[in-house]
C-alpha cells in the first residue's frame, strides 16, 4: 500500500460519522487522501473509550503514517473537549476528546468539529476554493452542520442547525433527515431549505453558500428550487470532506495547544 510513500509528518484525518470511521493520510498539497482510505463500522454504543480503540485498529493499518491526527466530532468542539452530543452518545459531553485520543493513540490529536472541517477542506481545496468575503458552508445529514469561514478564516463552532426557526430547531425541519423521515417530496424540502437560508442571509449577508451532507450529490434536484439571493453551490469534495479537513486542521494545529 502507498503507505510507505508518506513523508514524517504527513497528517492523517479521521472522520467519526454514525455509520462508518474513515481515516486516511492526506496530501495537503492536492487535498487528496495520500494512500488508500480506511474505513471501520461505528461501534454500537460509541462512546469515546470504545471509539478510542477503533482508532488504535485504523492507525495500525497506516504503520508508515506518524504525523498528527485530526479528528471529527458531530458536536461542539472547544480546545480539544467535547461540548454538545446532539446525534452521538451523551457520554461525549464534558470529554476531553483531544486528551483522550492521544494518551490512546500515543500520537498528536486534534479534535475538529464535522462541519467546520468539512468548511476548512471546501474552502481550500473545493467549491469555494479561492473565494474571499464570508463562505457559510452548510451540511445537510442527519443534523444540519455548519461552518463560517471569513476570507479564509474559520469561526469555530457556528452550529447553524440548532437556530430556532418558526419555534423549531432548524435541524429537526430543514435537515435530510427531516426530509426522509417525513417523506418529503424535493419541492415540499426546498421550501423549507429556503426558509432557512433566508434566515442566515438576513443574519449573516454571506457572499456563497456551499451544500455538502450526502444528498449534495443530488444537488441539480433541490437547490435549483432555493428562491435566495445569494449564491448557493454543492460542495465538491463529497465523503472526503471530512478527512481532509481533519487532517489540515491537524496540520494547523500541530505544536500547538
Ligand atoms: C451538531 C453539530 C454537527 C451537525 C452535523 C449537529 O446536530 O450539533 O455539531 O456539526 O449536527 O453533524
Amino acid at each position: 500500500m502507498a503507505a510507505t510513500t508518506l513523508g514524517p509528518s504527513t497528517p492523517f484525518g479521521i472522520d467519526f460519522g454514525g455509520t462508518g470511521i474513515k481515516g486516511a493520510p492526506v496530501d495537503l498539497e492536492v487535498g487528496d487522501f495520500a494512500a488508500e482510505r480506511a474505513r471501520i463500522r461505528t461501534p454500537k454504543p460509541s462512546t469515546p473509550e470504545v471509539v478510542a480503540g477503533v482508532f488504535r485498529d485504523l492507525l495500525a493499518q497506516f504503520p508508515g503514517s506518524d504525523g498528527p491526527i485530526g479528528v471529527t466530532v458531530p458536536g461542539i468542539v472547544r480546545h480539544g473537549v467535547v461540548g454538545s452530543a446532539a446525534n452521538i452518545d451523551p457520554a461525549w459531553v464534558g470529554t476531553d476528546a483531544d486528551a483522550l485520543f492521544t494518551e490512546a493513540t500515543g500520537r498528536e490529536v486534534h479534535v475538529v468539529n464535522d462541519a467546520d472541517a468539512a468548511g476548512l477542506a471546501e474552502v481550500r481545496y473545493g467549491a469555494a476554493r479561492g473565494r474571499r468575503g464570508l463562505v457559510i458552508v452548510t451540511t445537510l445529514g442527519t443534523g444540519i452542520g455548519s461552518a463560517l469561514v471569513h476570507d479564509g478564516v474559520l469561526v469555530p463552532n457556528s452550529e447553524l442547525g440548532h437556530l430556532e426557526i418558526d419555534g423549531h430547531v432548524a435541524e429537526k425541519r430543514a435537515a435530510n433527515s427531516a426530509r426522509e423521515r417525513e417523506d418529503l417530496s424535493m419541492a415540499d424540502w426546498a421550501e423549507r431549505l429556503t426558509a432557512y437560508y433566508h434566515h442566515l442571509e438576513r443574519l449573516f449577508s454571506p457572499d456563497l453558500f456551499v451544500v455538502g451532507g450526502g444528498i449534495s450529490k443530488r444537488a441539480d434536484e433541490f437547490l435549483p428550487l432555493l428562491g435566495l439571493d445569494t449564491e448557493i453551490v454543492p460542495a465538491t469534495l463529497r465523503n472526503k470532506a471530512g478527512v481532509v479537513g481533519a487532517a489540515l486542521y491537524a496540520a494547523g494545529s500541530a505544536g500547538g495547544a
